[in-house]
């Protein structure tokens, strides 16, 4: 981390894509016994963006605008990198990793390229293994996606899970910066904890089902969620994070211009926020258009700060995020 080195580390471009098909809650009433009204009231969420799968729209297709745009935003091309890392659970295949197509598709070759699954913290723990990296000497250049399109593994007849979410990918471009060893990754956390897996997974056989696990209607294949666990796991996880962040660096809240974080649900980001007291202004939300895209969702925020102009050099910046597994992460950064 920062003072390790003799070089900093410099996040020099970022771009986001979205599938085109939109998914409205009023969609979603003439699906399942739900109304927009509930879904607003208990998750901050009016509409998603998912895949259109009868236009063979892909996984890859956003992971590769999303990546394109944080090369040329970066004003650089695929051959500068020399890794990237895709974090998504939702890849096209099992094998190639989605990271071996894209360095493919965008010209990177022969770039270091692998999948990264922690769930919704994908591109928090990334951002962290990127820094690392680039700090450690060995690489220069890394392209970092988050990307998740869970709406090709989630029932539709099923409520609790298909109002939730999203897909959309983000990405970043994390060079090393020879004339500012103050940039980069101040503090950062990388944890987990396998007891209580088995709130939200994706069984693919009978057997992954745990003993004892309530009876359910959805498929092999697809995501099943103990909501409420998720629910009380993640709003003391996400204080904890940031808390924590806090603390061991020393930085207050007044020092830090974002708090960029996973978007779950409006009420878990709005109970650490009254918790901590984190202002308005400093904790971006965008969950009531995209829904809770994953893995994409940090990178997706990160991205549309970037546009707006809301996080400068110089600034002080902390994602977190808690996902499956379960995850949890946060990355503080002077960018
Ligand atoms: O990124 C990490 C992944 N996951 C999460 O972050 C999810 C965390 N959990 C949540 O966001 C929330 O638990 C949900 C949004 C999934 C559910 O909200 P909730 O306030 O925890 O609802 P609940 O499961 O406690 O259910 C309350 C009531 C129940 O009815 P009864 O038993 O009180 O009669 C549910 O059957 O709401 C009912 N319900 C619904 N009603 C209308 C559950 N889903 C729906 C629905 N529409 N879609």
């Amino acid at each position: 981390m920062s003072g390790q080195a003799p070089f900093g580390v410099r996040i020099a471009g970022t771009g986001s894509a979205v599938p085109s098909k939109v998914l409205a809650n009023t969609d979603l009433e003439q699906m399942i016994d739900t109304s927009s009204e509930w879904i607003v009231k208990r998750t901050g969420i009016h509409q998603r963006h998912i895949l259109d799968q009868e236009k063979g729209e892909t996984t890859l297709d956003i992971e590769r605008r999303a990546i394109t745009a944080a090369l040329d935003a970066a004003g650089m091309t695929g051959s500068d990198l020399d890794l990237l890392i895709v974090a998504s659970l939702t890849s096209e295949m099992r094998c190639p990793s989605n990271a071996c197509r894209l360095i493919e598709a965008i010209g990177a070759q022969p770039a270091g390229a692998f999948d990264l699954n922690a769930a919704c913290c994908g591109f928090v723990y990334s951002l962290n293994i990127a820094d690392s990296l680039i700090r450690s000497g060995r690489h220069r250049a890394i392209g970092i996606v988050g990307c998740d399109t869970l709406s090709r593994y989630i029932d539709y007849t099923e409520r609790t899970v298909s109002i939730l979410f999203g897909d959309a990918a983000g990405a970043a471009v994390v060079v090393r910066d020879d004339e500012h060893p103050e940039r980069g990754c101040i503090y950062q956390k990388i944890e987990a904890d396998g007891r209580g897996w088995e709130s939200l997974y994706m069984p693919r056989r009978e057997e992954d089902v745990p003993p004892g696990a309530p009876e359910s209607d959805v498929r092999m294949g697809y995501l099943r969620m103990n909501g409420r666990e998720v629910y009380k796991f993640a709003v003391s996880k996400f204080q904890y994070v940031i808390e924590d962040a806090l603390e061991q660096t020393g930085l207050k809240v007044d020092d830090i211009a974002q708090f960029v974080c996973h978007q779950s649900n409006i009420r878990i980001i709005e109970s650490a926020k009254e918790k901590i007291g984190l202002p308005d202004d400093k904790v971006y939300i965008n969950i009531d258009k995209y829904g809770n895209s994953s893995a994409g969702s940090v990178a997706l925020c990160l991205d549309e700060l970037m546009q707006q102009g809301r996080i400068n050099p110089g600034d002080k910046v902390v994602f977190v995020a808690f996902g499956a597994g379960m995850t949890w992460s946060s990355s503080v950064w002077q960018v």
